[in-house]
């Protein structure tokens, strides 16, 4: 890219911060979903191995799909997040599969979901109502699209900024690889505490140890529960990064 010109010099450009500049001015088209499905099934591939979760299946870019060598001004979408299964996700994920009884029966939130993954392994290790919630539209038709890949009806979807608005009663809220930029990170943080002191929300983050994650003060709040090596062929899509983690975060109250 973007995910397709140059994948590799697009993911060095996410991991130093410079997230999207080429191409976030761009608006969805208006489509219906049945088209966007068909964009996402036409534009990307099934893939269920060369990640942490190989159990759980999803369409992401390959470098079998067309926008892996086309040109990006072609691209004619948002940058497509939920098209890549980012090292934060793929720890959670993992996470929550070796350790199901962390969300069996509970109501959980994927914030900032992209493809899925964590929702759909919040589902398939037992919780009884998991929501997916992203800011780009195109990544809802991703999940149900990725619910079906794994068998699962589709998860309730919202694309509303949930993180400017009084919090739900969840059990536990996930976070993917969400503190890659700085202004977000401070606006989750306090999200999070409010989830936390108000509702005792559980609150789990998948990070691969970015600088904005590393240098930020949510940082001394957090305790590692598990950290996993990422496959080589993840470590080679995101230069540096050669592990992920998942951390509790417990804020003072
Ligand atoms: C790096 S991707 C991580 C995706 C997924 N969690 C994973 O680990 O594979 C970050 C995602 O957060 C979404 N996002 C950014 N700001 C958001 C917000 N305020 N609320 C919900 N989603 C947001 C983006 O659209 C993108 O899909």
């Amino acid at each position: 890219m973007l995910v397709c010109v140059c994948k590799k010099a697009y993911l060095n450009r996410v991991q130093r911060g410079l997230w999207g500049l080429q191409f976030r001015h761009k608006s969805a088209d208006v489509r219906s979903e049945a088209d966007i499905k068909r964009f996402i099934i036409d534009n990307t591939e099934i893939v269920n191995c060369e990640s942490l979760t190989p159990e759980i299946s999803l369409r992401l870019f390959t470098p079998r799909c067309r926008f892996w060598t086309e040109r990006p001004e072609l691209w004619p979408f948002p940058d497509p997040y939920w098209a890549i299964y980012w090292p934060g996700g793929q720890a959670l994920a993992r996470y929550l599969l070796n350790n199901p009884e962390v969300c069996a029966g509970g109501k959980v939130l994927d914030l900032g979901c992209g493809c899925g993954a964590s929702a759909i392994a919040a589902k398939l290790s037992g919780a009884s109502h998991v929501v997916a919630n992203d800011i780009d539209p195109m990544a809802a038709v991703a999940v149900a699209v990725n619910c079906e890949v794994n068998g699962l009806e589709p998860l309730p979807r919202v694309t509303e900024n949930m993180i400017d608005s009084k919090p739900e009663e969840w059990d536990l809220v996930l976070l993917g690889d969400m503190f890659y930029d700085e202004h977000l990170a401070n606006r989750l943080h306090r999200w999070l505490q409010m989830c936390v002191t108000r509702n005792r929300t559980q609150v789990l983050i998948g990070e691969p140890g970015r600088a904005q994650f590393e240098s930020h003060s949510i940082r001394k709040f957090l305790r590692r529960l598990a950290h996993f090596e990422l496959p080589e062929s993840v470590k080679e899509e995101n230069y540096g990064l050669t592990g992920s983690s998942v951390w509790s975060y417990t804020p003072d109250q």
